[in-house]
């Protein structure tokens, strides 16, 4: 063991030292960040080269780094005096602009000077090749501003948000997710707004062409975002914080958007953060703070009980989490229970399996579905964005939940109360067949009206769904099975089929959910009733 000094590597040029991220006797591991330097360009987190014991800091807040002036002492198995490697600029964050933010934006390539006219945004510096886009945060016809997130690219080091370069329109976008990109690949084609002061020449070129090119700005790192979020909400909301601050606000369950950072232009510090979860637990958060207060679970060490073996969640079981969680903290849920009586669907099911047809029960239950939503149009209904009015849809998309091996995954069948049941059998089979091939698109999985979640081939007589926000309702279908129902008389076999339907107690009232469901039941009841 012997005391090791750690020294500042080329940072570009020199910077303000605006946060230290460790304090003496900390153990920390190789990556770890040590500081944040500002410069006029950029925030940078400098990491530890390898793990150690902080035994010294030679540095304070203020103070100029350079390339080569000690930073930290740390005690190490190895000795002498390092600089940290990796370079920091790979793991350096880039200011966001903030509003009033004087620094120059993080560019690495200038966008061509362009007045109106259609420009072609491609990819900018990112530091590594083949880079899969795992989110398109715009679509043709969007009006963007500039710096708005147009993409997001997602490396095995870091999720880095591809910003605009201009204020403008999207007139087309020549990327989709999962394409693998590197430097200068073009992203999409938009029409600029914004006249910059490009001389004559190069504006008559820029016009007669109509076209130019411009390489977005230098990627933002950022936090994962949820599937399925609300874009502009999301670009509108920039935060301004590094890689350690956002690392641990997401293991806090912090939403950054909701803090004010306390550091240089706003910065939010670790500080801040921690001061954030202590408000929140001890109840003294601000209107402004807004939320929950849900105090967090406490971390627990569970290889002190026994053998572990941690596997990371894949990322659609990341989102996927994330969705159901949202939901269920927004979404005031009920569900309501009911049987259908499927007997005689069951006969005629059965008949024409003999005839060839294939058919499980869900295509029936569909329809039934789109059958009682044009009746009760208040279920084929969201809530507007401030909760205070219904947005009722006069299409009707069906969403029905499927399981495979990487998560689960919700396709949805366009137009559905105009399709018969072979043709919902089919529709659904080709989704279905999709999803477990990872090959749905993400369109395929947007714009449904309605959920069902169907555990009927597996087992279970009843279960409480989560409401697909910012759908109302869901129906979640369990296994059918013989039971004896009374009929006056007697005692009769019936092959009872489960339904419960969670909803949204702020959009749909109990009353309606029981008129819904018996509305459901009495569809499957007699499926004749679903061809009026
Ligand atoms: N009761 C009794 N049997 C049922 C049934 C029910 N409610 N639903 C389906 N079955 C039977 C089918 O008839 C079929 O048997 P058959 O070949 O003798 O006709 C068998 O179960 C298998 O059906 P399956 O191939 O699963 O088709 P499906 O149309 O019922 O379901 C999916 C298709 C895509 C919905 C289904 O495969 C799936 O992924 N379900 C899981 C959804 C999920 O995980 N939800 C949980 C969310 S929390």
């Amino acid at each position: 063991m012997s005391d090791e000094i750690i020294k500042v590597p080329d940072l570009g040029g020199d910077g303000e030292i605006i946060e230290i991220c460790v304090s003496v006797g900390d153990q920390i591991e190789a990556e770890d960040s040590i500081m944040v330097v500002e410069s006029d360009k950029a925030s940078m987190e400098v990491p530890a080269p390898h793990a150690g014991t902080v035994t010294e800091i030679l540095v304070k807040l203020g103070d100029t780094a350079s390339e080569g002036s000690p930073m930290i002492k740390l005690s190490t198995s190895g000795g002498e005096s390092t600089t940290a490697e990796p370079e920091p600029e790979k793991s350096a964050e880039p200011s966001a602009p903030e509003p009033g933010d004087e620094s120059p934006a993080p560019v690495t390539a200038t966008p061509a000077p362009t007045t109106s006219g259609v420009t072609t945004v491609s990819v900018p510096d990112i530091g590594s090749e083949d880079v899969p886009v795992i989110e398109i945060c715009v679509a043709v016809g969007d009006s963007i501003d500039e710096e708005d997130s147009l993409i997001v690219l997602e490396s095995d080091k870091a999720t880095m948000e591809v910003p605009s370069p201009h204020k403008g329109t999207i007139k087309s976008i020549t990327v989709s997710v999962g394409d693998k990109l590197s430097m200068g690949d073009p992203i999409l084609e938009m029409e600029t707004e914004t006249a910059q002061a490009a001389p004559a020449a190069e504006q008559a070129v820029t016009e007669s062409a109509a076209e130019s090119a411009a390489t977005a700005p230098a990627p933002t790192p950022v936090e994962t975002p949820p599937a399925q979020e609300d874009h502009k909400t999301r670009n509108n909301k920039r935060v301004h914080a590094g890689p350690a601050v956002r690392r641990i606000a997401r293991e806090f369950g912090v939403d950054l958007t909701l803090l004010k950072g306390s550091g240089p232009r706003g910065r939010i510090l670790k500080d801040d953060v921690q001061t954030f979860v202590k408000d929140r637990l001890s109840g003294t958060a601000t209107a402004t703070t807004g939320g929950a207060g849900i105090p967090a679970v406490p971390a627990v060490d569970f290889a002190k009980f026994g053998p572990i073996n941690e596997v990371p969640m894949n990322r659609m079981r990341q989102l996927g989490a994330t969705n159901l969680h949202r939901s269920w903290l927004n979404v005031p849920h009920v569900t309501q229970f009911e049987e259908a009586d499927i007997t005689e669907m069951e006969a005629f099911r059965k008949a024409q399996k003999e005839q060839g047809v294939k058919m499980t029960p869900m295509p029936f239950i569909i329809k039934a579905c789109t059958t009682a939503l044009s009746r009760m149009p208040q279920f084929n209904a969201s809530l507007n964005a401030t909760a205070d009015a219904l947005v009722y849809k006069e299409y009707c998309h069906i969403g029905f939940a499927v399981d495979t091996p990487n998560g689960l995954l919700v396709p949805v069948i366009r137009d559905a109360d105009k399709m018969g049941l072979q043709e919902l059998g089919a529709e659904m089979a080709k989704l279905a067949g999709k999803a477990q091939e990872k090959k749905l698109s993400p369109a395929e999985m947007q714009g449904a009206c309605f959920t069902i979640s169907s555990l009927g081939s597996v087992g279970g007589t009843a279960f409480t769904p989560i409401v697909n926000t910012p759908e109302v309702a869901i129906l979640g279908v369990s296994k059918a099975s013989i039971k004896p129902v009374w009929d006056g008389n007697a005692f009769q076999p019936r092959l009872m089929l489960p339904l419960s339907l969670s909803y949204d107690h702020r959009a749909v009232n109990g009353a309606d959910a029981a008129r819904f469901t018996t509305l459901l039941s009495g569809l499957l009841g007699d499926i004749r009733t679903l061809l009026l």
